[in-house]
């Protein structure tokens, strides 16, 4: 199967983002052809310093091989990089109705809390483009971006039936835990690399912020460590953590902190998370000292992308009356 996904370079990459995308990937990678994407002409719809952007590209670079692609099996490039997907994304932006775009979530919470502008109108089209410029038949991703691949879905459909059969009509792949990490300040919010630092367990948080921040996540006034996400979120985002992160099914894990306290299940929690991250600070620290090494892997990942992109590009400008 066709994989593609991605992931935009601004931010912390967190426990969510992995529970919820990287780790799927880890898992495709040796079954299925998989291209892996950093997203940073996405990032750039909402206000970022230009200073650090590449740096931040180069990073996520790092964390994708520190949480273990392999380039070996799998495609890793910038997006950027290969020009199809601005060129696509002009295209589709023809034979999509406006009202489809007006209607994304995500584009709605963006409009209302930062300087709305066209760019972030369009971000699924460039999303789509993405995805379908590879004949993707499969997109890993967390709850947030069920829509966008929805929107692919449509207009790889109107695509199809307007200029005949051109793109594989792609489908999410989004798992039933780890979907949707929840805020750990905040749980009836999604965890997000917008927002605070304290809502979130990045990656590479070191062990006494993994403590503090844990030790300090909100819960609730009941005193059992039960799962109830609709009562009691913030313990069942806790719960949903601990069992991703130990390959414990959620009753397994109620059994075992059976008669615990909040606080003794979340010093459990924090030395979990503490392991589990360890071999990614390993493994970063390591790739951050071959910055030559991960650029090459990324200059031969959008070679490969590009000489997909260019023959699927050419079908497309043929099919649409473009010589
Ligand atoms: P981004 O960079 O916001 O997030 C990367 C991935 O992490 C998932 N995710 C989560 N999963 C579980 N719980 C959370 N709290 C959580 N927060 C984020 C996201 O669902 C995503 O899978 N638009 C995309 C990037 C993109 C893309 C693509 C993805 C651009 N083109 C083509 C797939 C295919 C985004 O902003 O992801």
């Amino acid at each position: 199967m066709r994989i593609f996904s991605g992931i935009q370079p601004t931010g912390e990459l967190h426990i969510g983002n992995y529970l919820g995308a990287v780790k799927q990937w880890i898992d495709l990678q040796n079954e299925n052809d998989c291209i892996f994407c950093i997203v940073d002409l996405h990032a750039i719809t909402v206000p970022y310093d230009q200073r650090e952007l590449a740096d931040l590209v180069l990073e996520k670079a790092v964390i994708y091989l520190a949480a273990g692609l392999d380039p070996e099996k799998v495609i890793i490039f910038v997006q950027s990089q290969v020009k199809a997907h601005t060129e696509l994304c002009w295209l589709l932006n023809t034979i999509t109705p406006l009202g489809e775009l007006y209607r994304m979530t995500q584009y709605k919470e963006k409009a209302r809390s930062k300087n709305e502008n066209a760019g972030l109108l369009n971000y699924p089209i460039l999303m789509a483009a993405d995805i379908l410029l590879y004949d993707t038949e499969i997109v890993p991703v967390g709850e947030d971006q069920r829509q966008h691949v929805e929107l692919a879905r449509n207009i790889a459909r109107r695509f199809n039936s307007t200029f005949g059969e051109t793109f594989t009509v792609p489908k999410e792949k989004i798992l039933k835990e780890g979907a949707r990490i929840m805020s750990i300040t905040d749980p009836k919010k999604k965890m997000s690399k917008s927002d605070s630092k304290e809502s979130a367990i990045s990656l590479f948080d070191s062990p006494e912020n993994i403590r503090k921040k844990i030790k300090s996540a909100v819960t609730d006034t009941y005193k059992t460590i039960k799962y109830d996400k609709e009562k009691r979120p913030g313990i069942s985002n806790l719960l949903t953590i601990y069992s991703l992160l130990s390959n414990t099914k959620i009753e397994e894990v109620e059994k075992e902190m059976k008669g615990k306290s909040y606080k003794s299940f979340k010093e459990e929690l924090a030395e979990l998370i503490i392991k589990e991250l360890e071999p990614f600070r390993k493994k970063r620290k390591e790739f951050l000292s071959r910055e030559v090494y991960v650029r090459e892997i990324l200059k031969q990942g959008s070679e490969k992308a590009n000489s997909l992109a260019a023959s699927k590009m050419s079908e497309v400008k043929g099919k649409m009356g473009i010589k």
